[in-house]
């Protein structure tokens, strides 16, 4: 089966031998690929909605994959023996939610992996208060488009503001995507400044500050 650049780099953050809930799963074609290409793995592929759901059991059949299929609301679905949460392809703020609302089913959890399509700095603030830490992330382009995967995993570590708006481990590695996904957002920021108008003075110094910090990051070592 032949799988998205970002789902497969999704699929590269996930470990074998884990019990894996995939929240929002829609078509579970990262649920499909995973069974194939891990050892050990067990699979929970949820969703909030029933027409998803119902694709995603005809391909996990077509597939003969096995893998159990479960409706719900973002991590209600869990069971107790699940220690990898995977919610991607969703912004940042529904992602949060989802974990605000059943924080207690966290207990057993030991892996976060998530794609947050917007509010990143939000996510991994919300996500490390939870006591986990980024042990991995990517910035990948797929199809002209960015996205940002990150692996939390339990645990406690203090990050800077700058570490939480650009990732602490995305900033070491400084990738060409990195580099490319931020001097495009750069860009997206000067053309905004030329159309804010000259009285909307907050709105301006937001927009230089944030224009200020892309440039001073991209150009620190
Ligand atoms: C854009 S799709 C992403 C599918 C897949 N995770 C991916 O990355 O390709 C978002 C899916 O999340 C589901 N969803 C949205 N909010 C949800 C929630 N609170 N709980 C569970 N699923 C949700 C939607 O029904 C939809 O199938």
């Amino acid at each position: 089966m032949k799988i998205s650049k970002r789902l497969k780099a999704i699929s590269n953050f996930i470990e074998d031998n884990s019990n894996v809930i995939d929240v929002g799963c829609d078509h579970a074609l990262l649920d499909i690929y995973l069974f194939n290409n891990k050892k050990n793995i067990k699979l929970i592929a949820s969703d909030i909605k029933e027409g998803p759901l119902e694709q995603a059991q005809k391909n996990i059949k077509k597939y003969g994959c096995n893998i159990k299929v479960k409706l719900g609301y973002g991590i209600s679905t869990i069971e107790e023996d699940i220690d990898t949460i995977v919610i991607a392809g969703m912004g940042g703020d529904t992602i949060v939610d989802i974990l605000d609302e059943d924080k207690d089913k966290l207990n057993n959890v030991k892996t976060i992996v998530i794609s947050p399509q917007s509010e990143w700095k939000k996510t991994r603030k919300f996500i490390n208060d939870l006591g986990f830490y980024i042990s991995s992330e990517q910035i990948i382009e797929d199809n002209n488009k960015f996205y940002l995967i990150i692996k939390f995993v339990k645990g406690n570590k203090k990050y800077s503001n700058k570490e939480l708006e650009y990732g602490p481990i995305l900033l070491q590695q400084k990738s060409k995507e990195f580099i490319k996904y931020y001097n495009i957002v750069l860009e997206e920021k000067i053309n905004i400044l030329k159309k804010i108008p000259i009285l909307k003075i907050k709105k301006r110094i937001d927009n230089k500050n944030q224009i200020k910090s892309i440039r001073k990051t991209l150009k620190s070592e």
